[in-house]
Protein backbone atom coordinates (compact mmCIF):
# COMPACT_ATOMS: atom_id res chain seq x y z
CA UNK A 1 0.00 0.00 0.00
CA UNK A 2 0.77 3.67 -0.66
CA UNK A 3 1.34 5.07 2.72
CA UNK A 4 1.53 9.06 2.17
CA UNK A 5 2.28 12.39 4.74
CA UNK A 6 1.47 15.78 4.01
CA UNK A 7 3.29 17.82 6.08
CA UNK A 8 2.27 21.29 4.64
CA UNK A 9 3.24 24.12 5.74
CA UNK A 10 4.63 22.55 9.07
CA UNK A 11 7.95 21.19 10.04
CA UNK A 12 11.28 22.43 9.64
CA UNK A 13 14.80 21.62 8.06
CA UNK A 14 15.80 20.47 11.29
CA UNK A 15 12.28 19.09 12.17
CA UNK A 16 11.85 16.78 9.44
CA UNK A 17 15.73 15.38 9.48
CA UNK A 18 14.44 13.81 13.12
CA UNK A 19 11.05 12.65 12.06
CA UNK A 20 12.80 10.97 8.41
CA UNK A 21 15.63 9.30 11.02
CA UNK A 22 12.55 8.07 13.38
CA UNK A 23 10.88 6.81 10.57
CA UNK A 24 14.28 5.24 8.77
CA UNK A 25 14.70 3.07 12.14
CA UNK A 26 11.42 1.87 12.18
CA UNK A 27 11.29 0.92 8.81
CA UNK A 28 15.10 -0.82 8.80
CA UNK A 29 14.16 -2.63 12.09
CA UNK A 30 11.18 -4.57 10.79
CA UNK A 31 9.82 -6.30 7.99
CA UNK A 32 7.71 -3.27 6.46
CA UNK A 33 7.65 -3.18 2.79
CA UNK A 34 4.86 -0.76 2.52
CA UNK A 35 5.76 2.38 -0.15
CA UNK A 36 5.54 5.45 1.97
CA UNK A 37 5.74 8.75 0.96
CA UNK A 38 6.63 11.95 2.88
CA UNK A 39 5.74 15.67 1.38
CA UNK A 40 8.19 18.07 3.85
CA UNK A 41 8.28 21.05 2.75
CA UNK A 42 10.53 22.43 0.02
CA UNK A 43 13.27 23.91 2.40
CA UNK A 44 13.27 20.42 4.08
CA UNK A 45 14.25 18.39 1.12
CA UNK A 46 17.56 16.60 0.82
CA UNK A 47 19.03 13.73 -0.73
CA UNK A 48 20.85 11.97 2.28
CA UNK A 49 19.98 8.32 1.90
CA UNK A 50 16.94 6.68 3.15
CA UNK A 51 15.60 3.35 3.23
CA UNK A 52 14.66 1.96 -0.48
CA UNK A 53 10.69 1.71 0.52
CA UNK A 54 10.50 6.03 1.86
CA UNK A 55 10.80 8.89 -0.74
CA UNK A 56 10.68 12.48 -0.64
CA UNK A 57 8.40 14.02 -2.46
CA UNK A 58 7.46 18.05 -3.35
CA UNK A 59 4.29 19.17 -2.61
CA UNK A 60 3.97 21.64 -5.47
CA UNK A 61 6.50 23.22 -7.70
CA UNK A 62 6.17 25.75 -10.84
CA UNK A 63 6.56 23.73 -14.01
CA UNK A 64 10.05 25.49 -15.75
CA UNK A 65 13.38 24.11 -15.23
CA UNK A 66 13.87 27.50 -13.67
CA UNK A 67 13.34 31.17 -14.31
CA UNK A 68 12.01 34.50 -13.38
CA UNK A 69 9.01 33.18 -10.78
CA UNK A 70 9.78 34.96 -7.73
CA UNK A 71 9.17 32.98 -4.54
CA UNK A 72 8.83 29.77 -6.84
CA UNK A 73 10.83 26.57 -7.22
CA UNK A 74 11.35 24.01 -10.33
CA UNK A 75 13.09 21.50 -12.02
CA UNK A 76 16.34 22.65 -11.07
CA UNK A 77 15.83 22.97 -7.64
CA UNK A 78 14.33 19.22 -7.42
CA UNK A 79 16.71 18.02 -8.93
CA UNK A 80 19.19 19.02 -6.71
CA UNK A 81 18.10 16.41 -4.18
CA UNK A 82 16.63 13.67 -6.81
CA UNK A 83 13.05 14.56 -6.06
CA UNK A 84 11.21 12.56 -8.89
CA UNK A 85 7.61 12.88 -6.67
CA UNK A 86 5.17 15.74 -6.63
CA UNK A 87 1.62 16.23 -5.22
CA UNK A 88 0.04 18.04 -8.22
CA UNK A 89 -3.76 19.84 -7.48
CA UNK A 90 -3.91 19.28 -3.89
CA UNK A 91 -7.68 21.03 -2.58
CA UNK A 92 -5.47 23.68 -0.81
CA UNK A 93 -3.42 24.68 -3.74
CA UNK A 94 -7.03 24.89 -5.75
CA UNK A 95 -8.93 26.30 -3.24
CA UNK A 96 -6.88 28.59 -0.41
CA UNK A 97 -4.00 29.24 -3.95
CA UNK A 98 -6.20 29.62 -6.25
CA UNK A 99 -4.80 27.02 -8.47
CA UNK A 100 -7.04 26.35 -12.23
CA UNK A 101 -7.52 23.59 -13.12
CA UNK A 102 -5.21 25.12 -16.42
CA UNK A 103 -2.73 25.54 -13.58
CA UNK A 104 -2.76 22.05 -12.04
CA UNK A 105 -2.86 20.89 -15.94
CA UNK A 106 0.45 22.55 -16.80
CA UNK A 107 2.14 20.76 -14.07
CA UNK A 108 0.61 17.88 -15.03
CA UNK A 109 1.81 18.10 -18.07
CA UNK A 110 5.48 19.28 -17.38
CA UNK A 111 6.36 16.70 -14.11
CA UNK A 112 4.67 14.04 -16.70
CA UNK A 113 6.88 15.07 -19.61
CA UNK A 114 9.59 15.01 -16.83
CA UNK A 115 8.50 10.99 -15.65
CA UNK A 116 7.74 12.30 -11.69
CA UNK A 117 5.57 9.96 -9.97
CA UNK A 118 2.68 12.15 -9.76
CA UNK A 119 0.10 12.24 -6.75
CA UNK A 120 -3.06 13.64 -8.53
CA UNK A 121 -5.54 14.63 -5.98
CA UNK A 122 -9.03 15.17 -6.96
CA UNK A 123 -12.25 15.94 -4.82
CA UNK A 124 -15.28 17.53 -4.10
CA UNK A 125 -16.37 20.30 -2.11
CA UNK A 126 -19.44 19.77 0.66
CA UNK A 127 -22.03 21.71 -1.27
CA UNK A 128 -21.22 19.18 -4.50
CA UNK A 129 -21.39 16.09 -2.03
CA UNK A 130 -24.56 17.38 -0.56
CA UNK A 131 -26.25 16.90 -4.25
CA UNK A 132 -25.40 13.55 -4.66
CA UNK A 133 -22.92 11.20 -5.98
CA UNK A 134 -23.79 11.98 -9.49
CA UNK A 135 -22.73 15.77 -9.13
CA UNK A 136 -19.68 14.23 -7.25
CA UNK A 137 -18.70 12.47 -9.72
CA UNK A 138 -19.50 14.87 -12.77
CA UNK A 139 -17.23 17.30 -9.99
CA UNK A 140 -14.70 14.72 -9.92
CA UNK A 141 -14.30 14.10 -13.82
CA UNK A 142 -13.64 17.27 -14.49
CA UNK A 143 -10.79 17.86 -12.39
CA UNK A 144 -9.28 15.16 -14.77
CA UNK A 145 -10.05 16.71 -17.77
CA UNK A 146 -6.93 17.37 -20.07
CA UNK A 147 -5.14 15.37 -17.88
CA UNK A 148 -3.41 12.09 -19.06
CA UNK A 149 -4.68 9.87 -16.87
CA UNK A 150 -2.98 6.80 -19.12
CA UNK A 151 0.24 8.03 -17.28
CA UNK A 152 2.64 5.21 -15.93
CA UNK A 153 3.49 6.56 -13.08
CA UNK A 154 0.08 8.43 -11.68
CA UNK A 155 -1.05 7.76 -8.43
CA UNK A 156 -4.47 9.07 -7.62
CA UNK A 157 -5.86 10.68 -4.33
CA UNK A 158 -9.16 11.19 -3.55
CA UNK A 159 -9.59 13.88 -1.17
CA UNK A 160 -12.83 14.99 -0.50
CA UNK A 161 -12.43 18.73 0.66
CA UNK A 162 -14.82 19.19 3.18
CA UNK A 163 -12.62 16.40 5.10
CA UNK A 164 -9.38 18.37 4.83
CA UNK A 165 -8.23 18.91 7.87
CA UNK A 166 -11.67 18.91 10.01
CA UNK A 167 -11.96 15.84 11.42
CA UNK A 168 -14.75 14.99 9.22
CA UNK A 169 -13.94 11.74 7.68
CA UNK A 170 -15.81 10.27 4.61
CA UNK A 171 -18.04 7.27 5.51
CA UNK A 172 -16.64 4.07 4.36
CA UNK A 173 -19.61 3.75 2.36
CA UNK A 174 -19.12 7.17 0.09
CA UNK A 175 -15.15 6.05 0.02
CA UNK A 176 -15.99 2.56 -1.69
CA UNK A 177 -18.64 4.24 -4.07
CA UNK A 178 -16.52 6.40 -5.05
CA UNK A 179 -13.17 5.25 -5.30
CA UNK A 180 -14.91 2.02 -7.52
CA UNK A 181 -17.11 4.48 -9.58
CA UNK A 182 -13.22 6.14 -9.99
CA UNK A 183 -11.38 2.85 -10.38
CA UNK A 184 -13.91 2.07 -13.32
CA UNK A 185 -12.53 4.31 -15.30
CA UNK A 186 -8.76 4.73 -14.08
CA UNK A 187 -6.98 1.75 -12.77
CA UNK A 188 -4.22 3.64 -11.18
CA UNK A 189 -3.15 3.46 -7.38
CA UNK A 190 -6.22 4.85 -5.72
CA UNK A 191 -5.53 6.82 -2.16
CA UNK A 192 -7.96 8.19 0.30
CA UNK A 193 -7.28 11.64 1.99
CA UNK A 194 -9.34 13.44 4.60
CA UNK A 195 -9.21 13.39 8.63
CA UNK A 196 -7.34 9.63 8.17
CA UNK A 197 -5.97 9.20 11.43
CA UNK A 198 -4.92 6.18 13.48
CA UNK A 199 -8.84 5.28 15.09
CA UNK A 200 -9.74 5.25 11.41
CA UNK A 201 -6.89 3.99 8.91
CA UNK A 202 -7.73 0.31 9.43
CA UNK A 203 -11.10 0.52 8.49
CA UNK A 204 -10.65 2.73 5.28
CA UNK A 205 -7.60 0.80 4.19
CA UNK A 206 -9.73 -2.54 4.44
CA UNK A 207 -12.41 -0.61 2.04
CA UNK A 208 -12.35 -1.75 -1.36
CA UNK A 209 -10.38 -0.04 -4.18
CA UNK A 210 -8.46 1.82 -1.55
CA UNK A 211 -4.57 1.56 -2.20
CA UNK A 212 -3.51 3.40 0.60
CA UNK A 213 -4.14 6.96 2.08
CA UNK A 214 -2.38 10.15 2.06
CA UNK A 215 -2.67 12.07 5.90
CA UNK A 216 -2.00 15.57 6.72
CA UNK A 217 -2.60 16.27 10.15
CA UNK A 218 -2.12 13.16 12.14
CA UNK A 219 0.74 12.50 9.97
CA UNK A 220 2.74 15.24 11.71
CA UNK A 221 4.01 13.40 14.68
CA UNK A 222 5.92 10.49 13.58
CA UNK A 223 4.88 7.97 16.10
CA UNK A 224 1.21 8.33 14.69
CA UNK A 225 2.43 8.74 11.30
CA UNK A 226 4.39 4.87 12.45
CA UNK A 227 1.62 3.49 13.77
CA UNK A 228 -0.77 3.90 10.72
CA UNK A 229 2.50 2.50 8.60
CA UNK A 230 2.32 -0.49 11.21
CA UNK A 231 -1.29 -0.95 10.60
CA UNK A 232 -1.23 -1.08 6.86
CA UNK A 233 1.35 -3.83 6.82
CA UNK A 234 -0.82 -5.76 9.13
CA UNK A 235 -3.62 -5.81 6.87
CA UNK A 236 -1.16 -6.54 4.42
CA UNK A 237 -0.03 -9.13 6.33
CA UNK A 238 -3.36 -10.59 6.91
CA UNK A 239 -3.58 -10.47 10.51
CA UNK A 240 -6.68 -9.66 11.96
CA UNK A 241 -6.09 -5.78 13.38
P1 LIG B 1 -5.83 15.96 6.80
O1 LIG B 1 -5.17 16.40 5.41
O2 LIG B 1 -5.37 14.54 7.03
O3 LIG B 1 -5.29 16.91 7.81
O4 LIG B 1 -7.29 16.04 6.61
C1 LIG B 1 -5.14 15.53 4.31
C2 LIG B 1 -4.51 16.20 3.13
O5 LIG B 1 -4.64 17.43 3.00
O6 LIG B 1 -3.86 15.56 2.29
Amino acid sequence: MIIAANFKTNHTRGSTASYLGALSALIEDSEINQDVIVFPPATALHNEPLPSNITLGAQNAYPVENGSYTGEIGLEQLSEFDIDTILIGHSERRHILGESLESVKAKFDFYKEKGFRIVFCVGEKIETREQGIDATMEYIWKQFEGIDTSYDNLVIAYEPVWAIGTGLTATTKEIEETHTLIKEKLDKPLLYGGSVKLENCSEILRTNNVDGILVGTASWQVQSFEAMIEVAQTIENGVKV
